[in-house]
């Protein structure tokens, strides 16, 4: 009770602006009654794995959509993120000769942040876009009104993905997304009978981005009362300074597994700002995880206005990433991406390479570009190449 007062009275940025906060009330009610879709006994068993990592003795993959659409939630597309999410883990496991954690950015990934709160065209300013669990894409007063209802759409897209997910995946699969869309996490919270812990319903491991990691936050506050494996995305402002201090207010204790850093610092910059984060953080909280985000560092439009990233910037930030732990004797923890199981265009690069040109034939993300399944593949093959060297 005392926490989710405290959530609701700390500043929450990124929240959409919902016309009718008795419907919203209605709606987080509603979340609460429903059935939790992980267990506490599931994140605790991520939890065992990510210590490991951080141990130096695992490896993580987590990647997927970087907006999970409505639409998608079928077996087919999802199917195949986890299909690649499997091969990467198996050729780099092979070439790490260490067991990989798998995570998807799966089963809750419909809610985004997002750097104007509008979008104009030829005129009209309209909400933009926040993610399924908010509103529609179609550039309408209508669908881009946000409407608490779809918070329930997204419950229930999440639901249908994890049945199936622990049908064809097994135990050893794990969901992640964006802690963002507050009465959504709020609203799956639960207490474990057995511990009267207090503990995230929504998905095994929660981050916060980049946007919403403020030390006084709601999104930090609400991550400190449960105990899910949590995520901290990190871009190239962050400060050693920061990065502490969110430790110290999330992990007071030094909990091996429940502290996953994502940096996403760019490829040009990430060899100069990572070096002091990880000397301060390695000597005050050894038992973290880094994880590098080569994705969202190096994102930029194409010269006919897609937004697009080159494959050889994202592999530059993990062969960054790589030689700034190996310097300072540090596990490099994992990857994280956005990624599909198709063969969209919306990256430029790779070996069967994806033009400027070509961009606009498969290209399908709802939000920020995803590697497809070829540049995937080539890049584990490249970072496990780059491991045994
Ligand atoms: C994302 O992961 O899609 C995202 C918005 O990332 P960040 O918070 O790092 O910008
Ligand atoms: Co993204």
């Amino acid at each position: 009770m005392m926490r989710s007062h405290a959530v609701l009275d700390s500043p929450a940025a990124q929240q959409p602006e919902w016309p009718d906060p008795c419907a919203l009330r209605d709606v987080v009610d509603e979340l609460a009654g429903q059935p939790p879709l992980v267990s506490p006994r599931e994140c605790d068993r991520l939890l065992a794995k990510l210590a490991s990592v951080a141990a130096g003795e695992a490896f993580l993959i987590q990647g997927g959509d970087c907006a999970e659409t409505f639409a998608e939630a079928v077996p087919a597309t999802y199917g195949g993120k986890v299909r690649v999410l499997r091969q990467m883990a198996g050729v780099l496991g092979a070439s790490m000769r260490l067991p990989v954690v798998t995570v998807g950015r799966i089963a809750g990934q419909y809610g985004k942040p997002r750097s104007s709160a509008t979008e104009t065209r030829g005129g009209t300013v309209l909400p933009s876009y926040r993610g399924d669990a908010v509103n529609g894409m179609d550039f309408s007063a209508q669908e881009r009104t946000p409407d608490p209802r779809r918070l329930l759409q997204a419950y229930r897209a999440a639901s249908d993905t994890l049945m199936w997910l622990r049908d064809f995946a097994g135990e050893e699969f794990f969901t992640s997304h964006e802690a963002l869309l507050l009465p959504y996490e709020m609203g799956l919270s639960r207490t474990d009978f057995l511990t009267g812990r207090r503990f995230g319903s929504s998905g095994h491991m929660l981050w916060i981005g980049e946007r919403t990691r403020s030390l006084d936050g709601a999104h930090v506050e609400f991550a400190a009362g449960v105990c899910n494996p949590i995520g901290v995305k990190l871009g190239p402002t962050a400060s050693p300074a920061d990065v502490l201090a969110l430790i110290e207010r999330l992990d007071p204790d030094r909990q091996p597994g429940r502290i996953t850093l994502i940096t996403r610092m760019s490829a040009g910059k990430i060899r100069d700002v990572l070096p002091p984060l990880v000397e301060e953080v390695t000597a005050n909280a050894p038992a973290v995880t880094w994880v590098c985000d080569p994705m969202h560092g190096n994102t930029f439009s194409s010269p006919s206005g897609y937004k697009t990233r080159r494959f050889d910037d994202v592999l530059d930030e993990v062969v960054g990433f790589f030689e700034v732990h190996r310097a300072l004797g540090t596990h490099p923890g994992g990857l994280h991406l956005e990624l599909s199981g198709e063969a969209v265009t919306e990256c430029v690069g790779g070996s069967l390479p994806v033009t400027m040109e070509s961009l606009g034939q498969r290209y399908e993300t709802a939000c920020d570009p995803r590697l497809n399944r070829d540049q995937a593949l080539e890049l584990a093959v490249a970072v496990g190449k780059l491991t045994r060297s």
